[in-house]
């Protein structure tokens, strides 16, 4: 059953080898102020830079650098970032990077002419800006986050050792976004298979919930079966462009605002994957990869229906003589397989996770209303255990 709302996405998409040229158009339509946000470097070793900047003069813009955007960006770089953008009145915010550099542009945006505490306002109360927003548009380098075209931001707050999403929703959606396959072709193949796990668990999270007929999880097999063959293409080659350009549109579409209309969603695994970052600073995909097939055996009974569908239409497993659950199990041991064959984290302890942090974790983990369970300290500390090998 489809639920009720309301839909609009004004997020307009550049996409493929030219999409560059359409950000000169874009450019024309704001003020010559221009906040140019990117991380440590990247983008000056692969030419991307070079693309932007010279676009930019183009348009006659004046270029207002904001440089060092962290992974996990943290509040007190926002902060600083909002200074800069009041200080020259910026009329654009040029976000050239992955999902860490967009979800700054946003958190600038909303923050630069905010008199409250931002961290609180949005992050920790989930309150809507009341205040002049400034306009983002995106340059992306990494496929992942969907961040290029929906309405989040994450942020990390490392004074007090939590990371939280703010769903802002339309208002700060960037106005345009160029996506070049090409662009992230530079990506060390570390953070590629983040990216593409973390696109996976997108798709997850709002697929593993209801056990009704919704138009959202049709679309989600397609896009998962889409991920898993270009993730393995990707995997053995990460050149090829075919694979990179279908992962890149899948991740834009895997968190754009259209699967989760109608439905209600789960969002534990990355609950308990920003846990894990705000513990160790590990790379987002590869936080939830560590823990997510445990996740799922885990709440797999409570969701036998929708996890004996997963492994049908998504996994291909030919349910032969098999009951329910051995055909659930058989489509999580095939999502196993495959997290292996591409190279994914499959143990929290590759990223820094030791046994006295678990119950921290467990504790800091944001607790969502749920999908098939609604987690607990110590239902998530006995995940990790099991993650970790200790179970
Ligand atoms: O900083 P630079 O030098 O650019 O290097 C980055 C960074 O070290 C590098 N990189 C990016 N593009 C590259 C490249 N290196 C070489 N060539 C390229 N073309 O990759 C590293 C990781 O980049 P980052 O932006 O941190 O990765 P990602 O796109 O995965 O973003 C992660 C952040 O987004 C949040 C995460 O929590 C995390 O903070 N998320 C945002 C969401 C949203 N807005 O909807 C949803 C997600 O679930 C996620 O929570
Ligand atoms: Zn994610």
């Amino acid at each position: 059953m489809q639920g009720n709302f309301v839909y609009s996405n004004p997020t307009k998409l550049y996409f493929g080898e030219n999409a560059i040229t359409g950000l000169e158009n874009e450019l024309g339509r704001y003020g010559k102020n221009v906040l140019l946000c990117y991380g440590g470097g990247s983008i000056k070793k692969n030419g991307v830079y070079n693309d932007v900047i010279s676009a930019l003069r183009n348009a006659g813009k004046m270029v207002f650098e904001d440089s060092g955007v962290m992974p996990n960006p943290t509040i007190d770089k926002v902060l600083q970032g909002a200074a800069l953008a009041r200080e020259h009145e910026i009329d654009l915010i040029l976000a050239v990077g992955g999902g860490s550099v967009i979800d700054y542009a946003k958190a600038v945006s909303a923050s630069a002419y905010c008199k409250e505490d931002p961290w609180i306002k949005f992050y920790v109360n989930a309150e809507m800006p009341s205040t002049n927003l400034i306009p983002i548009g995106c340059v992306l380098t990494m496929a992942g986050t969907g961040s290029e075209m929906n309405g989040t931001s994450v942020i990390s707050n490392n004074a007090v050792g939590k990371k939280y999403g703010c769903a802002f929703g339309e208002i700060l959606m960037p106005k345009f976004s160029i996506l070049n396959p090409e662009y992230t072709l530079s990506l060390p193949k570390y953070q590629m298979i983040a990216g593409i796990f973390d696109i996976m668990s997108h798709i997850m999270e709002q697929y593993f919930s209801g056990n009704d007929d919704n138009v959202s999880d049709y679309i989600a097999e397609g896009l998962m079966r889409s991920v898993i063959n270009s993730g393995r293409a990707a995997a053995k080659n990460p050149l090829d462009y075919e694979a990179r350009s279908n992962i890149m549109w899948a991740a834009t579409w895997a968190l754009n605002s259209l699967l989760g209309k109608g439905k209600t969603g789960d969002w534990e695994v990355h609950a308990i994957g920003h846990a894990i970052t705000a513990a160790t600073d590990s790379t987002h995909g590869m936080t939830l990869a560590s823990f997510s097939i445990p996740y799922y055996r885990y709440i797999m009974d409570a969701g036998l229906h929708k996890f004996k569908r997963f492994a049908i239409n998504v996994w291909s497993v030919a349910p032969r003589d098999m009951d329910d659950t051995a055909i659930a199990k058989a489509g999580l041991d095939a999502m196993e397989e495959w997290m292996r064959e591409i190279g994914a984290v499959m143990n929290p302890r590759e990223l820094g996770v030791t046994d006295e942090m678990i119950d921290g974790i467990a504790e800091s983990a944001f607790k969502r209303p749920g999908a098939y369970k609604v987690m607990t300290n110590e239902s998530i500390a006995e995940i990790l255990r099991t993650a970790m090998g200790e179970i």
